[in-house]
């Protein structure tokens, strides 16, 4: 278990190697978390939260040590600074749900997080899904993660939305889901997508949106504000794609005008910046880099001519 002691030394560290970042941890101490209201139930949740595609069955004792204090950094800032943590029943071979269920626990954070899952049995669209067998999944998820309720459990990649859906939906009415969705991040997918949005009573959906990958901004989110249905990023990043466009340029100076201090902060605001988007869930492994991204969420947004001269810079960059 790591105290809250080791936690602010986590923090202090995360500060000295980021090298801002002394004025990350400031804005950290000092500025508002930043939430946004889920339209269907008037929940706010912080925008900033944890995707754990990484945490897997075959990672190892050092990385699971790196993934535990990662979620220790998501909720244990300053007024706990995030909040959702993004898993999937097929993540990591169960890894996911497993270990962040089992720390959730072991350290008593579990009331703290908006638990995220996804189901699916039918792969990626097309084929048809047992009944049983995406019942008998939803519970393994509730076994692995160790919670009676479920916040949001999704399903994944556009697996046989009639089948899936429909299950989640008796979950909702018998209380022990309390949000459902269907996720994708193929665009031949967002047609199909778009059509389930517009036929069911879905809370969610799960999309890729970045700040060189924009084409959820026209032909989902116009959807969603009108649907009420709340966006969750991911991919805010592109994986490792930004990192690479990036690499080691300096962050623009006007940057601060937004206070984003690091390039993930610059491209974090970037996505929560748009008002369909309620939460953006960035994976990492490393609790600095955690620290840095809630950075994201707090202090202020950019306005319309920063955001216009953030994907003018980035358009610029190559990889394309
Ligand atoms: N269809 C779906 O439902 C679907 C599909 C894809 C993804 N997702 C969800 O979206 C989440 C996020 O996706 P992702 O993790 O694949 O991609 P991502 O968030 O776009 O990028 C993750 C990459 O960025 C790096 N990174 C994170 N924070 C950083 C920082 N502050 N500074 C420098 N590097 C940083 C990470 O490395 P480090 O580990 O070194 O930080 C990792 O290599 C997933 O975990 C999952 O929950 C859902």
């Amino acid at each position: 278990m790591i105290s809250r002691r080791d936690w602010l030394r986590i923090n202090a560290s995360a500060g000295a190697a980021l090298s801002l970042n002394s004025r990350t941890l400031q804005v950290l101490q000092t500025e508002a978390v930043r939430t946004r209201v889920i339209p269907s139930t008037g929940e706010q949740i912080p925008v900033i939260g944890l995707g754990g595609r990484w945490i897997s069955m075959n990672s190892s004792a050092e990385e699971l040590a790196d993934h535990r204090a990662v979620l220790h950094a998501l909720t244990e800032g300053a007024e706990g600074s995030g909040r959702v943590f993004d898993s999937a029943a097929g993540y990591g071979r169960g890894g996911s749900e497993t270990y962040a269920g089992q720390w959730a626990q072991e350290d008593g954070f579990a009331d703290d997080i908006f638990w995220a899952t996804k189901v699916n049995v039918a792969g990626r669209g097309g084929d048809l899904a047992d009944p049983e067998s995406v019942r008998a999944q939803i519970e393994r998820s509730f076994e692995r993660l160790g919670v009676p309720v479920i916040d949001l459990n999704q399903v994944h990649n556009m697996g046989d939305p009639p089948t899936q859906l429909g299950i989640l939906q008796e979950y909702k009415e018998s209380g022990r889901i309390r949000h459902i969705g269907i996720t994708t991040t193929n665009e031949t997918q967002y047609g199909e997508l778009a059509k389930v949005m517009r036929e069911y009573p879905i809370d969610f959906i799960g999309i890729d949106y970045a700040i060189d990958n924009r084409l959820a901004e026209e032909r989902i989110f116009p959807l969603a504000q009108d649907e009420g249905i709340a966006v969750m990023v991911y991919l805010p990043f592109g994986r490792s794609r930004m990192w690479r466009r990036i690499g080691d340029r300096p962050l623009p100076e006007w940057a601060t005008e937004f206070d984003a201090h690091s390039w993930a902060q610059f491209m974090l605001k970037f996505v929560v910046a748009h008002p369909a988007v309620i939460v953006a869930v960035p994976g990492t492994g490393d609790p600095q880099h955690m620290v840095d991204n809630l950075g994201g969420g707090r202090g202020r947004l950019p306005t319309q001519d920063h955001l216009r001269r953030m994907f003018e810079l980035v358009d610029s960059l190559p990889g394309g």
